[in-house]
Order: structure tokens, then sequence, then C-alpha cells
């Protein structure tokens, strides 16, 4: 399957040779998130989860003021309660694709990340943010809280102390702040746009062992609602997986010949 088959009308998608970029392309609304903009998501990111000339994807919005501003208000505004209600579900079901996705995922956070704008960035595998950027969760300033997995997997990653102080005062942060609180995991150099230092950062992931990534990141995600020995269990089960591969010989081979591997992702 190839991920640039399908027609986006709300973002858009470049292959950078193993690198996926994709876009936020609603820069009049700061990449709001529409219901057609949800379902491009999950559409765009199981394409490129199913395409193995893809290695690593850089997501992003268009524009310098916003990598997403959350939910589109304006189009929430005429909606029921049921209507809402089903909107959810497409939250869970198109970020739990980017969060499913096998290849490593960077979040380039140009501008704000807010509300559902900022966990999509958080179903991520990690995120680099210009020097301008700020991130936030102000849901609960709107009188809701953040529904599109930003309690749970904002716990998991800062801890429930931190997650609480986010969510509860419903502060924006900046770059630097998010940084030393391990909201974002690098921060663009001064004048570097963030969707460079994301092609910074994929570059050696691009090249890398795609099996032994997708193992690691199914190990780390998936023990971290395990207890130890479940965890450790699971870890030998994605292990196995690299251990069998042909390109774990490959890796030995290049060593012992003193060249750089050639991973197949096979
Ligand atoms: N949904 C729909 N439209 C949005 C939006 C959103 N979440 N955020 C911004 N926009 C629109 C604005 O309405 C405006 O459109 P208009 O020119 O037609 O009025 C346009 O984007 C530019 O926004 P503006 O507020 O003028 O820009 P700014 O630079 O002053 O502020 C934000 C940008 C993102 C800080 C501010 O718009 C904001 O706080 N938005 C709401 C974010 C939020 O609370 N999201 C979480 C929802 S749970």
């Amino acid at each position: 399957m190839s991920a640039a088959t399908p027609p986006y009308t709300a973002l858009s998608l470049e292959l950078d040779g193993p690198v996926a970029v994709v876009t936020l392309q609603r820069p009049e609304r700061m990449n709001a998130l529409s219901r057609v903009l949800l379902q491009e998501i999950g559409t765009v990111f199981r394409a490129l989860s199913a395409d193995p000339a893809v290695r690593a994807v850089v997501l992003t919005g268009s524009g310098e003021k916003a990598f997403c501003a959350g939910a589109d208000l304006k189009e929430r505004q005429g909606m029921s309660e049921d209507d809402v209600r089903g909107l959810l579900g497409l939250y869970r079901e198109s970020f739990g694709a980017v969060d499913a996705c096998p290849k490593p995922v960077v979040a380039a956070i140009q501008g704000v990340a807010l509300g559902g704008g900022f966990e999509l960035a958080l179903a991520c595998d990690l995120r680099v943010a210009s020097a301008g950027a700020v991130v936030g969760l102000p849901e609960t300033s709107l009188a809701i809280i953040p529904g599109a997995g930003g309690t749970q997997r904002l716990p998991r990653l800062v801890g429930p102390g931190r997650a609480k102080e986010m969510i509860l005062l419903a502060r924006r942060y900046a770059a630097h702040e998010a940084l030393a609180l391990g909201l974002v995991t690098a921060l663009a150099t001064p004048g570097e746009t963030a969707i460079a230092a994301a092609k910074r950062l994929v570059a050696p992931l691009a090249g890398g062992a795609p099996i032994a990534l997708a193992a690691a990141m199914e190990a780390v995600d998936g023990g971290a609602d395990l207890d130890l020995e479940e965890g450790l269990l699971l870890e030998a089960r994605c292990y196995e997986k690299t251990l069998v591969s042909t390109d774990r010989r490959e890796a030995l081979a290049a060593f012992s010949e003193g060249r750089k591997p050639v991973y197949r992702g096979e």
C-alpha cells in the first residue's frame, strides 16, 4: 500500500526518501482539528504504517504560528452532545493510529500546540519544539477535560503530579519550560525551524534497523501498563523479533568488515 494514494484535503504528505512529512494544512484556523482533518490523520498514519518504503515520519503544522490549536472550536459550536461523543471516538481512533505507527514519529512543534494539538504531539514518539513554541492543555478552563488521550498519555510521560499541574492550571508552557519538564524531547537550535530540527533528528532513524526500532517502541509503550515481571517478558518477546532478523546478522557482518550496515527491515 502506498501512503501517497489517497487525496488529502486538510493535510499534505511529502515523501522525502524514507522520511514521510505529514503537514496539517489549515493555517487559517491554526491547523485546528476538524472532523475531516481527524479522519485524514487516521488514514495517512494507517497508510504510512503499512508502507515498507517509509522508515520515519515527521508530523508538523503549516505556517509559523501553530503546530495545532486543538479542537476546531468553530466547528464544535454547532454540535450536539452526541456529535461530540462521536468525535471523541474519532480522536481515539486517529491518534491511536499515530501512536500505533511502527515507524518513529517525531512531532515538529512550531508555534502553539494546544489542547488536542498537544495531545496529538503526545501520541508521537518524540517531540521537537522551536524556541518560540508554546504547549498547553487549556481544556479545564473551557469546562471540559482533555479527551484525546491527554489525561492518560501525559502522566505516563511526566508522572501524575506534573500532569495534574498542567491540566488543572490549564497553563501554557514556553519551549524552554516544556523541555525542562520533559513535555518535549528537544529544542531546535537558535534560528532553526522545528521541522529542520525534526528532520535532523530522524535522519539516523531513517537509516536505522526498522524491526529493532519498532520492537523497541513496542516494548517501551507496551511496558508502561505492566508490572516489572510482565514487562520483562514483553521485552523478551520484542527482543525475539530482532534476534531472528537478517538485519541483526547484517549489523554483526558490517561491524567485522568495518563498514556501515545496510538495514532492509528483514
Ligand atoms: N478552532 C478554530 N479556529 C481557531 C482555533 C481553534 N481551536 N484557534 C484559532 N482559531 C482561528 C481564530 O478564530 C482566528 O480565525 P479568524 O481570523 O477567522 O477569527 C484564526 O484562527 C487566528 O487566531 P487568532 O486567535 O486571531 O490568533 P492569535 O495568534 O491571536 O492566537 C491562539 C492564536 C491559538 C493562541 C488562539 O487562537 C487560541 O487561544 N485559540 C484557542 C486554542 C484552544 O483553546 N484550543 C484548545 C481547545 S480544547
